[in-house]
């Protein structure tokens, strides 16, 4: 029960920082590249790799605000264009990434590693679906 009341309030919290990437305030500014998001989000030092270390070390404030960064990133990649594939395509595979990102914070800030290490496995197994089409 409390776990679903925090989920809901970072999923609203998620909501909100979106919200914020789509204001007019920030529209003019460009978001990250594909190839920036790329970067940022994989690899061991990446968000997602980070947010999982940090969790196993115990370091839940830190999971949270990588948690937090792993899905604000996620949810840019939707505002750029594809460079190959249709764009129909290209909004349904980012919108899986955008969502597992923000199930990624949503573990992260409930202190749930058993969900955190599922969601990051779901992440690492979305890559090649959307390579094959896009990259
Ligand atoms: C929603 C689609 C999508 C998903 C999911 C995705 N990628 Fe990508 N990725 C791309 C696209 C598109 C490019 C090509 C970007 C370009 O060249 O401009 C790319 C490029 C890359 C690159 C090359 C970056 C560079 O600097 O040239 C790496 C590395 C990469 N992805 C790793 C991953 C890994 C690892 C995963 C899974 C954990 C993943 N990607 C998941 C869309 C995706």
């Amino acid at each position: 029960m409390m776990r679903n009341a925090a989920r809901a309030m970072v999923f609203a919290a998620g909501v909100l920082a979106v919200a914020a990437l789509t204001s007019p305030a920030t529209a003019q500014k460009a978001g990250p590249t594909t190839k920036q998001v790329m970067k940022a989000m994989n690899g061991p030092k990446g968000f997602v790799g980070a947010t999982v270390a940090a969790a196993k070390g115990g370091d839940w404030d830190k999971a949270a605000q990588l948690g937090a960064k792993a899905a604000q990133c996620a949810a840019a990649l939707g505002k750029n264009a594809p460079k190959k594939g249709d764009a129909a395509s290209w909004e349904i595979q980012t919108k899986k990434y955008a969502e597992v990102g923000a199930e990624i914070e949503a573990a992260a800030k409930a202190k749930d590693l058993t969900a955190l290490q599922a969601a990051a496995k779901t992440f690492g197994g979305a890559c090649k679906g959307c390579h094959s089409v896009h990259k």
